[in-house]
């Protein structure tokens, strides 16, 4: 793979990129997670930089440096997340003045959002009931951020959403793409040993033109070329 060869053809485009697992609190020591590593996400980020955008990326709970030249912004939870990727992808995020402004041209959502938050935050650790077992808890639904981007189009804005599945994976994949409304679903398929926190990764990306592109197995950087590919071909000249 010709690494050094990159084409520029993200120059002077701002793109967004959210990265990692939300953790949904339950009470001040415990949260609901998932196990998302944020390496598909940053692969994303740093090589949408080397294409000559400029990127921010909304991380949750990463355990990976900062890629060079990229705006972080990390947050925790889906709602934190919502507010990060909203206002970026709006260009509103951040002082006035700042880089952060500017309508984004991209927004990639390869962060896993739990669909599910605890109904309510407990301020205290809960404890233990002796012989009484433990208490349910009650989940409530999150907003969907990519079906929200989906929904409200900002003008020739390139939504791109990933989807993990199990089983029926183009089925259910083409089916997600049109209920999210984005223009670009990447759909991997997901077990005990695929993907998660691995570096490498096969998928298919299907267009909401009915186009699919499929992605042999490999470094997650080939994915994420193919994914720029396709969007600064949407993008246009
Ligand atoms: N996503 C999102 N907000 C959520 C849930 C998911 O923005 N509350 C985004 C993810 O970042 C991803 C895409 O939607 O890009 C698909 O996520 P996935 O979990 O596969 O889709 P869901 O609609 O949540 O469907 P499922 O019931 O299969 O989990
Ligand atoms: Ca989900």
């Amino acid at each position: 793979l010709a690494r050094g060869a990159l084409p520029r053809d993200l120059d002077g485009r701002h793109v967004v990129v959210s990265a990692g697992g939300t953790r949904e609190a339950l009470d001040p020591v415990r949260f609901l997670g998932n196990r998302s590593s944020g390496l598909q996400g940053y692969t994303l980020a740093r090589t949408a930089a080397a294409r000559g955008a400029r990127v921010t990326l909304v991380a949750a709970n990463v355990a990976l440096p900062d890629p060079a030249g990229v705006r972080v912004v990390a947050v925790e939870s889906a709602l934190e997340l919502r507010d990060a990727v909203l206002s970026a992808a709006d260009g509103t995020e951040g002082r006035s003045g700042s880089a952060g402004g500017g309508k984004a041209d991209a927004v990639v959502m390869a962060a896993a959002v739990a669909d599910f938050r605890p109904a309510g935050y407990r301020p205290s650790k809960i404890k233990k009931r002796d012989g009484a077992g433990p208490e349910p808890v009650e989940l409530v639904q999150n907003p969907d951020v990519l079906a929200e981007l989906g929904a409200c189009p900002r003008a020739g804005q390139v939504i791109v959403g990933f989807a993990a599945e199990t089983d029926d994976v183009l089925a259910n994949g083409r089916a997600k793409l049109a209920r999210k409304g984005c223009d670009l679903l990447v759909v991997n398929q997901v077990g005990p040993d695929l993907a998660f926190g691995r570096p490498d990764n096969a998928a298919v990306v299907l267009g909401a033109d009915g186009s699919s592109v499929e992605v042999p197995r490999g470094p997650k950087e080939a994915l994420a070329d193919v994914v720029w590919d396709l969007v600064a071909a949407r993008l246009g000249g």
